[in-house]
């Protein structure tokens, strides 16, 4: 496995083409070391999944820069770049096919005994097992109808197929308790250690036990540190925590 996946986010802008008015994002500075784990959090519109969505170059910042390992992403070639980064979307897209053809999309190289590494890691293995036809099920109109915490699964181990060096979490785990939810970033770590991961999500509880937590307010990062650092330094932080 490559070692690496470093990004750092130096003085960034953003906003979306044709939309006027204040930008997206304003200003943003943060660093996330290979490895790390990174909360972000923030209230609905604060500009978390816009964010996230600049380092697979999904779009361009309008100032600033975002390096990958202290390169400059705009000078990367962006196929190399996104072979370096999953993400998991707050939407989860599964195609009628069978669940293994689902887990290997976008990866179609990954073996048998990967694709199940990747669907224990996120939990799935289990549920997918007691399916009736287990990686060989339909899923969709014909096949088997799964809850909304069993497609998170399979989009989480769909992405940890691709071995990534940077993992996207966009609110993925919403659907999930807290105790799975729990037991997939602890196979993340020991499994994952070196996989540097962004992990949006709503709950605080999601994001408390990360290396760091960034707060998003408005477009902006209003605090950056651990769950108690932010708790005496960080009012929008509080504020979530008791809402
Ligand atoms: P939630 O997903 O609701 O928690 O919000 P978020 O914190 O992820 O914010 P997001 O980055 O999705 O949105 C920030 C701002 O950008 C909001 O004002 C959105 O309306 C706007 N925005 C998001 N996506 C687009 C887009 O594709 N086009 C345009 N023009 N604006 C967008």
């Amino acid at each position: 496995h490559r070692p690496g996946g470093r990004i750092d986010f130096e003085n960034v802008s953003f906003g979306y083409e044709g939309s006027a008015g204040e930008p997206v994002l304003k200003n943003i500075n943060m660093t996330c070391l290979p490895g790390e784990t990174i909360g972000i959090i923030g209230s609905t519109g604060s500009g978390k999944s816009s964010l996230v969505s600049l380092v697979p170059r999904f779009y361009d910042t309008s100032s600033g820069s975002i390096c990958v390992d202290g390169v400059d992403i705009r000078q990367l070639d962006p196929a190399k770049l996104r072979d370096r980064i999953a993400i998991v979307p707050q939407k989860t897209i599964l195609f009628s096919g069978t669940i293994e053809e689902n887990l290997r999309w976008g990866h179609e190289q990954a073996t048998n005994d990967e694709i199940v590494h990747a669907a224990n890691m996120a939990e799935a293995h289990s549920f997918i097992a007691a399916c009736p036809e287990g990686y060989e099920t339909r899923l969709g109109q014909r096949g088997v109808n799964l809850s909304g915490g069993q497609k998170q699964r399979l989009s989480i181990a769909r992405a940890l197929v691709r071995k990534p060096d940077i993992l996207i979490l966009d609110d993925c785990t919403s659907a999930l308790d807290t105790a799975t939810e729990t037991k997939i970033k602890q196979s993340l770590k020991a499994f994952a250690a070196d996989v540097t991961c962004l992990i949006i999500a709503q709950r605080i509880t999601s994001v408390m036990d990360a290396d760091k937590v960034v707060v998003m307010d408005d477009g902006e990062i209003v605090g950056i540190g651990t769950h108690e650092t932010l708790m005496k330094s960080c009012r929008v932080y509080v504020e979530i925590c008791q809402s």
